[in-house]
């Protein structure tokens, strides 16, 4: 089975869409199976989702989506659980896309199980020394100090480093993800259906891929001695994913994005890669499994 992957389109950035437009003529003339995308397709305006969704209209395969971390980007008055529970999986099964999300697949015996993933700080940079706070405020001290309303994470300042206040770095899932819980329980509640959906694809497959828009391992973490890109890395996934995964035998391959940054990496029995476009270089990946 031939199955094309590819990932952080952000159909709605100008200069994304010329590239994504291409990539997209580009695997609609390819013959494969199925096309997974993995997430970041589009920002709040579901209307720019949906486009980005019908430019694979003429891909002969079976088409799958997991939602990123921009599709979680909540417009006033919504949550970002109506919009991974309900909203972007409306709009996929529309443009017949299947909501991995929500619902695993299988495919002549290959299963196929999908999640946005998140993250809970475990990929964080400790050299940075920045309190937990920082981190489930998502913003670094120096933007803190910068940006009205974040002036309570200052008040002690015995633990935040002298370096940390020219840290000037905000992780923009703290202004529109509404996830109406921490971090760490949305981590929880998304393990939970995933463990569930890989323990029912176990059962009924020879194999399983796995399709992520975050990271599970560390190893997938782009390094850097740059304040922002360190800031960021907490924001990248979670080790909590990655444990799951290492647990089920049968997954052979776990596909992700998020980061930016092509990369494969091999963790005992599974082989780990991430497709990494960038906002003006689009590319796929094609798996034979
Ligand atoms: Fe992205
Ligand atoms: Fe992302």
């Amino acid at each position: 089975m031939k199955i094309v992957v590819t990932s952080d389109l952000h159909y709605d950035i100008a200069r994304s869409v010329e590239p994504t437009r291409e990539l997209a003529d580009e695997i609609c003339a390819l013959s494969a199976d199925a096309l997974l995308l993995l997430g970041d397709a589009a920002g709040r305006d579901v209307g720019i989702l949906r486009d980005c969704l019908h430019l694979f209209d003429r891909f002969a395969g079976r088409k799958f989506f997991v939602s990123g971390n921009h599709e979680l980007w909540a417009c006033p008055g919504e949550s970002s659980l109506y919009r991974l529970e309900e909203l972007v999986p409306a709009v996929c099964r529309e443009a017949d896309f299947w909501p991995l999300d929500i619902e695993s697949a299988n495919m002549d015996g290959v299963g196929l199980v999908g999640t946005v993933g998140w993250y809970d700080y475990s990929f964080r940079s400790e050299w940075l020394g920045l309190p937990l706070r920082f981190y489930e405020h998502k913003i670094a001290p120096g933007a803190a100090a910068r940006i009205k309303g974040f002036g309570h994470l200052l008040k002690q300042t015995a633990d935040i480093p002298e370096d940390a206040y020219s840290y000037g770095a905000r992780w923009m899932d703290g202004a529109y993800a509404i996830l109406g819980m921490s971090d760490t329980s949305f981590c929880d509640y998304l393990l939970e259906r995933f463990r569930g959906h890989l323990a029912s694809e176990a059962a009924r497959s020879r194999k399983i891929v796995v399709a992520m828009h975050h990271l599970p391992f560390m190893e997938l973490v782009p390094t850097s001695q740059d304040p922002t890109f360190a800031f960021a890395s907490a924001f990248m996934g979670s080790e909590l994913f990655g444990r799951a995964l290492l647990a089920e035998p049968k997954v052979g391959y776990v596909l992700c994005g998020h980061s930016h940054r092509a990369m494969g990496v091999r963790k005992e029995h599974l082989i780990c890669l991430n497709v990494g476009c960038t906002y003006v270089q689009k590319r796929y990946d094609i798996l034979e499994v």
